[in-house]
């Protein structure tokens, strides 16, 4: 059967990431897939970086417009970040009749609304795996481990960055920027780091969890924000001292009244599960009125660990494309229910 054909937006770290395993675990991917799935071309900045990682395997540019608009590719993996430049690529790509997934929670968070309506009018999938806690399959648990519950609430460490920048100074007390220039160095950082420090990354994903846990939209907006960037040092050994961790959460819940949506620092008893998850780790409890209390771990960041859920995204477009276009299951965040309309208290 002939290969399915792939775009990539980026090849820095989650792109070269996504280009490494699907290289190396080519006849594995192939198999469960039922099709290869080829990368044929990528969209980089600058092309002599790229050159040195593929090598002359696929076609590089630096036009991404060139690229969504290729009749020959299928699905477009958008993996440069940001939400103006990716956004416009995004929605070409949609407006083409291309399948997108994305690992880019910013996007999402900010235009999630616009690009689902836009996908589910134009009968494509978007999917998003890799956007919200690096390689655990978080958004699969939600949307089908879970799907015969009602959720009640979800809370978890949902930023690698900080949670690697706050065991840092704990247990080897490293200073607040040298673990923060450490985490940029293994790739772990957005872009912009204050969006991890100041806790808008974790805010990001925390949106669409909650969209997709009680059928919201996504309402990044609304959520109540406070990051890691004033806890000095003392704070971290202060906590110690009288046996609490000190976590940065993201915290979702339903009540009567509407739901909550904030992303804080939080003391945690040191015996705790969430308190003893360090370094770029991360994890997410969840609790439903039929399962109870459930629990995901794994690299919230990184290199391989995200683009493990790329290809997973990847994996899961090719098996659908296999089945009638009627009867597709949508990859959409958004699927309104019953709590739709239900208003996101103020903090
Ligand atoms: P990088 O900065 O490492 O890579 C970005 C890539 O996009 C580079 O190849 C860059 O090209 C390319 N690029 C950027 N802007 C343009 C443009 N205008 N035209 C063409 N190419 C462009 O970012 P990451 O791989 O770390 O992150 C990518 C996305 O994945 C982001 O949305 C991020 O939030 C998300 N993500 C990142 C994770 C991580 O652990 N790093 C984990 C989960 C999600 P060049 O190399 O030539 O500059
Ligand atoms: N900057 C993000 C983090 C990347 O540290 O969690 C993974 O989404």
């Amino acid at each position: 059967m002939r290969p399915v054909k792939v775009g990539l937006l980026g090849l820095g770290v989650v792109g070269g990431g996504t280009w490494a395993v699907l290289t190396g675990n080519a006849e594995e991917i192939a198999r469960r897939a039922g099709r290869r799935i080829e990368v044929v071309a990528a969209a980089v900045r600058d092309i002599e970086k790229a050159r040195r990682l593929v090598g002359d395997a696929i076609a590089i540019t630096s036009d991404g417009m060139a690229l969504v608009r290729d009749p020959d590719i299928e699905i477009v993996v958008e993996l440069i970040g940001g939400d103006t430049q990716a956004f416009e690529w995004v929605m070409e790509a949609i407006r083409q009749g291309k399948h997108v997934v994305t690992a880019n929670k910013a996007l999402l968070a900010r235009h999630g609304n616009e690009i689902f309506a836009a996908a589910h009018a134009q009968g494509v999938m978007v999917a998003f795996e890799a956007a919200v806690a690096g390689g655990i399959p978080i958004v699969k648990a939600i949307r089908e481990g879970l799907t015969a519950n009602h959720i009640q609430w979800l809370a978890g460490i949902i930023n690698g960055t900080t949670n690697f920048i706050l065991s840092e100074m704990r247990v080897r007390g490293v200073s607040f920027e040298q673990a923060l220039a450490d985490a940029q160095r293994l790739g772990y950082a957005e872009a912009d780091p204050t969006f991890d420090i100041e806790g808008v990354d974790a805010a990001h994903k925390l949106t669409l969890l909650a969209s997709l846990a009680f059928g919201i939209p996504v309402q990044f907006d609304k959520a109540y924000i406070e990051g890691i960037a004033n806890l000095a040092q003392e704070d971290i050994a202060h906590a110690e001292r009288l046996g609490y961790r000190i976590k940065l959460l993201g915290i979702t819940k339903r009540r009567p009244e509407g739901i909550e949506l904030r992303v804080h620092p939080a003391l945690i008893p040191a015996e705790r599960l969430l308190a003893n998850v360090e370094g770029a780790m991360n994890a997410v409890m969840i609790s439903g009125d039929m399962v109870g209390a459930t629990l995901y771990y794994g690299q919230g960041a990184g290199a391989l660990p995200t683009a493990s859920s790329v290809v997973a995204d990847l994996v899961d477009m090719t098996r659908l494309l296999a089945a009638d276009p009627e009867h597709r299951v949508p990859l959409l965040a958004f699927q309104p229910d019953a709590m739709a309309d239900t208003p996101i208290l103020a903090m």
